[in-house]
């Protein structure tokens, strides 16, 4: 079955995603406020030749967390040093990465969320005061020790603004919030893509392309070159409106964008459970995903588009998603 969201790069992309990404806030398209925002904070930082103050960007997998990251430092002109809150196991493990850090630098944690408890105490002084104390030896042998560090600009990325304790969160100065991408900055996202791989393809089939990927550049780079490879040898090579409905119709994406797992969610809510309310637990275990890739992924898209609900009593499939799919709503009576 075809993985469209699968939250993990496949091998030639982690391969092909250094040349797609932009590297530039001009080059970036689509999250125009984040880029308004960073763009003022960038400049004056520069001029006043300090570390730009700590980022903490939030949003679904897919959005450019990361490419905003780079952008930054790059824009910055500094280095970034990159990590994952579930690869710091130890206060160690970060004061590694703190002492290798030029002043300046930008020390970017993905899944900032899934830092050890123990880690992220020591990440408290060296974003406010850029120190750290760290305990050396044990038993009566044992002190701290002080480390002065320097001034560095961390960026933190999570699905989840929610997850976040709130100490953590107060030390971010600024935080990008990062949206869902209309369907023109997708679109241009696509033909932007498809330049840079030198493919040839015709402008509504980009929209086409852009309207059922989710809003989220990710899945869009993804589903063009599995339309790419249709086209080629389903046709003639020719990227148009009609291959690219053929190609997304084969791969389980539907007119509204929604993929096999999201119509797996809106069924087993009608079909089993007479449209909810239905907890999250039950309805991951039921369509055999993880309850987390249900909650970052497939669920913030579904409210978004209004297919799906949140109620205190759980999660509620909509008469917008009764329709799409084919069932009769039922009438209160
Ligand atoms: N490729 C993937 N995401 C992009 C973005 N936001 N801007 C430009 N190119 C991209």
């Amino acid at each position: 079955m075809a993985r469209i969201l699968d939250n993990h790069l496949m091998e030639d992309e982690e391969a092909l995603e250094p040349t797609l990404r932009p590297r530039y806030l001009k080059e970036y398209i689509g999250q125009d406020k984040a880029k308004e925002q960073l763009k003022i904070f960038i400049e004056a930082a520069k001029m006043r030749d300090e570390a730009l103050d700590h980022v903490l960007l939030f949003g679904p997998p897919g959005l450019g967390k990361t490419t905003m990251a780079f952008v930054i430092a790059n824009e910055l002109g500094v280095s970034l040093k990159q990590t994952a809150g579930p690869a710091i196991e130890k206060a160690g493990d970060l004061v590694a990465l703190l002492n290798d850090l030029e002043p300046g630098d930008v020390l970017f944690i993905d899944e900032i969320h899934r830092l050890p408890m123990a880690v992220e105490e020591v990440l408290y002084s060296a974003m406010e005061d850029f120190y750290i104390d760290i305990m050396i030896g044990s038993g009566d042998t044992s002190h701290s020790v002080h480390l002065d560090l320097p001034p560095f600009t961390l960026i933190g990325a999570t699905t989840r603004a929610g997850m976040l304790s709130n100490p953590l969160r107060a030390r971010f100065g600024i935080t990008g919030h990062m949206q869902y991408y209309s369907v023109e900055a997708l679109t241009d996202i696509v033909e932007r893509t498809a330049a840079i791989f030198t493919m040839a393809i015709e402008h509504d089939a980009a929209v086409e392309l852009a309207r059922r990927s989710r809003g989220t550049p990710r899945i869009a780079n993804r589903l063009l070159k599995r339309v790419r490879d249709y086209a080629q040898i389903m046709g003639d090579g020719q990227i148009n409106k009609e291959v690219t409905d053929k190609a997304l119709t084969m791969l389980d994406v539907d007119h509204e964008g929604l993929d096999y797992v999201d119509q797996k969610i809106l069924k087993t809510m009608i079909e089993l459970y007479q449209g909810g309310p239905v907890g999250l637990g039950t309805l991951s275990v039921n369509i055999a995903e993880e309850r987390d890739t249900v909650e970052d992924m497939y669920e913030p898209y579904l409210i978004q588009k209004g297919f799906m609900m949140r109620t205190k009593t759980g999660r509620v499939a909509t008469a917008k998603a009764y329709e799409h799919l084919g069932y009769t709503y039922p009438t209160e009576n």
